[in-house]
């Protein structure tokens, strides 16, 4: 059943990109339209700074839009941060919460992860509910332990209509040019769809489970066609349009 789920591929800049690196976006959006239109959605989540133009630039196009990260509250006395509400008025249709880097960053907790994406979904918004172990973690074979227990403190409660996109990123992974081995990665995700079914049900069958930590072109092949890997979130291979549409190509 989850072979039939329809991939996203999700490009996260995070710390990057000023407003020459629009020129990105303008090449995704004419590399994914007409004739050449991808059997799978896509999805750039710039720095907020870039999100109202990249919303722009994208209307109507086949790219979707989405923050890195947001607040609790939909609005109020928090400055310098950035609510879900926000972020759909800036046209986005996802948001990324939980991040490794947000959670060591900034110390965010579980708990705090799944206040994110309710109040995510509250604004109409699909939050992407980022889980990873890390290298101690994994070295001391704790990986699926580690996981189901954020997914267990991370996930929301979900109301009728409402979807979530789970992204898979062991730390050690990111940004590293380390890829988790795809036995891994077919027995993590394997597990992450085994809890979903169970604490979820039915639902659970249709949720996207994405795999993140250096996927790139070279990889995305392989990695996209393993079971239960319903997409990737990529870091630093979104930042240039041609590598990008390259995954998105092998996808
Ligand atoms: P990376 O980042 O592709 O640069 O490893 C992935 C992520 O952190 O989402």
């Amino acid at each position: 059943m989850s072979n039939t789920i329809k991939p996203l591929i999700a490009g996260n800049w995070k710390m990057n990109g000023l407003r020459a690196s629009l020129d990105q976006i303008r090449d995704v959006v004419q590399a994914i339209s007409g004739s050449k239109t991808p059997d799978c959605d896509v999805l750039i989540c710039p720095p907020v700074t870039l999100l109202a133009e990249a919303g722009v630039l994208s209307a109507n196009s086949r790219l979707a839009t989405g923050g890195q990260n947001c607040h609790v509250a939909q609005k109020g006395a928090h400055t310098g941060d950035i609510s879900a509400t926000m972020l759909a008025d800036c046209g986005a249709t996802f948001v990324i919460v939980g991040h490794s880097e947000r959670r060591s960053d900034h110390g965010e907790t579980d708990g705090l992860v799944r206040a994110k994406a309710r109040a995510a979904l509250d604004a109409g918004l699909t939050p992407i509910i980022c889980v990873g172990e890390n290298q101690a973690e994994r070295m001391d074979a704790l990986a699926i332990t580690v996981v189901e227990h954020q997914l267990d403190g991370s996930l929301p409660e979900l109301n009728k209509g409402e979807e979530i996109v789970i992204a898979y990123e062991p730390v050690w992974a990111i940004g590293t040019g380390e890829v988790a081995a795809s036995s891994d990665i077919v027995r993590m995700h394997s597990s992450i769809r085994d809890w979903l079914l169970k604490k979820r049900g039915l639902r659970g069958e249709t949720t996207r489970i994405l795999y993140g930590g250096s996927m790139k072109p070279g990889n995305a092949g392989e990695i996209l066609a393993l079971p239960d890997v319903n997409g990737g979130l990529i870091g630093g291979a979104s930042l240039k349009a041609d590598d990008f549409v390259a995954i998105i190509n092998a996808a």
